[in-house]
């Protein structure tokens, strides 16, 4: 099987949604495998905006199977919201998007044990608040997690909350410093709801290992879409201002049950630019006031996050820092999205090396306090003035944008496969 994983080699945010609606009519499934309703993907389609956080960005295009790996982290409410509202809209998905009985599943105290650290000052990381790491972190220690699978079986739910949810109050107590300020929750009243949460659930939870085993067996085609970006991957991002999931591909075989040798090719999608919500070193970073060219591309860009609003801070295009992830994610290519919102900047800046303490170096380096310190060393290329939303083809493209594209691949390494000058399925130029 010829399986195709899209990737953000960003921090997030690159424009994924677009690339897998774009290409979404050449599979037969799509999979997420990581992160939860961290993530917001916006698609535009024939002027009708969709955006999805926790369902694949697949469930647009009607002959696509949208499968929710284990991988997922599910936050039951928001599953049910976005079905509805795909349903409301005339996306009828009940016979294609399933979700896995090994999911994890998010509960209110894992928002809350969130917002009580992210409430503490240098701690912080600037999470969604969507209760992500958390549930990860009861994942990972075994002891009190939850997966979709144990919601549909009502006397083992209710005694598992029964065990947990005493054991979290204690615990956020403690953590809130003394009683105030932490809320408390109630076993019983969590148990009521999910249950009702469960009953609309359950006809879409099943065994997706299985399933994709089978359909590759059948000679499906299937379409791995990442959530956040590989500079956000917990074990090869800027650690600790990363999310708490593999967004790299190599979060695939664990996050869906499928090995990665049904995998041959891996699309990197970047941005003609830089953007990062939350905190973490951003050497590229354009804190340049209201007046400035960071300012100007949030504005131009429409910057601002999906899921929390909050406005992704902006900068120059880091070619050390996507040479290094799109090694990591093993890309054969990347898109270069947004070019647009470039226009009209009288030159360009592309990061092509760091001074580290007096040092030039060429290689990323993605310890958070070595990057804190890493000056970005730039190349300058001239800009240009013309609106390229309605190019088409390279060649519609004025000679400036022409070649920013080729030096981004060449610093970056790898073939452009995808420029977008716009939001609109259309506005696409398809380089091979
Ligand atoms: P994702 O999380 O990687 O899927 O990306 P987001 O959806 O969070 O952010 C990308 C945003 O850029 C969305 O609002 C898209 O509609 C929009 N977008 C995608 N491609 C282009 C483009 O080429 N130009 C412009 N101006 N906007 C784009
Ligand atoms: P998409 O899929 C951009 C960031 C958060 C924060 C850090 C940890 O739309 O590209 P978390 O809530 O995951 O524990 O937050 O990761 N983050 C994202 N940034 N795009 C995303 O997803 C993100 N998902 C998480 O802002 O810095
Ligand atoms: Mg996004």
């Amino acid at each position: 099987m010829a399986g195709t994983c899209v990737v953000g080699l960003q921090w997030g945010d690159e424009a994924k949604g677009k690339i897998v609606d774009l290409i979404g009519d050449e599979f037969d499934m799509v999979v997420r495998y990581n992160g939860g309703a961290n993530a917001g993907h916006t698609v535009v389609v024939e002027g009708k905006t969709f955006k999805l956080s926790l369902l694949p960005t697949g469930v647009i295009r009607p002959s696509v199977t949208s499968v929710i790996g284990n991988g997922v982290v599910v936050y039951p409410p928001r599953f049910l919201e976005e079905v509805k509202t795909l349903l409301d809209g005339g996306v009828d998905i009940s016979k294609r998007l399933v979700l896995s009985d090994h999911a994890h599943v998010i509960f209110p105290y894992h928002m809350e044990e969130e917002r009580l650290a992210e409430s503490g000052g240098e701690g912080k990381i600037g999470t969604t608040g969507r209760g992500i790491g958390p549930c990860y972190q009861d994942k990972v220690g075994r002891r009190f997690a939850i997966r979709v699978g144990e919601l549909l079986r009502p006397d083992h739910l209710r005694e598992r909350l029964r065990q947990v949810v005493p054991f979290k109050n204690r615990l956020m107590t403690a953590f809130a410093d003394g009683a105030a300020g932490a809320k408390v929750f109630d076993a019983t009243a969590i148990a009521d709801e999910y249950l009702k949460y469960a009953e609309r659930i359950r006809p879409y939870v099943t065994d997706t290992a299985r399933l994709l085993h089978d359909s590759v067996k059948a000679g499906k085609r299937v379409l791995f879409e990442a959530a956040q970006g590989s500079l956000l991957d917990v074990d090869h991002g800027t650690y600790p201002f990363v999310t708490s999931s593999s967004s790299l591909p190599s979060g695939m075989w664990s996050g869906s049950g499928l090995p990665a040798k049904n995998v041959t090719r891996i699309i990197g999608v970047v941005k003609a630019y830089t953007t990062r919500v939350g905190r973490g070193p951003f050497p590229t970073e354009l804190d340049d006031g209201m007046d400035g060219t960071g300012e100007r591309i949030r504005k131009v860009g429409k910057e601002y996050g999906t899921v929390t609003g909050r406005p992704r801070r902006t900068g120059w295009f880091d070619a050390v820092a996507v040479r290094y992830t799109a090694a990591l994610a093993g890309a054969d290519e990347i898109t270069l999205m947004l070019l647009d919102v470039l226009s009209g900047l009288p030159e360009l800046k592309l990061c092509v090396g760091y001074d580290l303490d007096g040092e030039r170096r060429t290689h990323f380096t993605s310890d958070a306090h070595d990057l804190e310190r890493c000056k970005p060393v730039y190349e300058t290329l001239p800009g240009w003035t013309e609106d390229i939303t309605t190019c088409r083809t390279l060649a519609d493209l004025p000679a400036a944008a022409r070649r920013y594209v080729d030096r981004v691949s060449e610093m970056v390494g790898l073939p452009v496969s995808v420029v977008s000058v716009g939001p609109g399925r259309e506005q696409t130029i398809r380089v091979r």
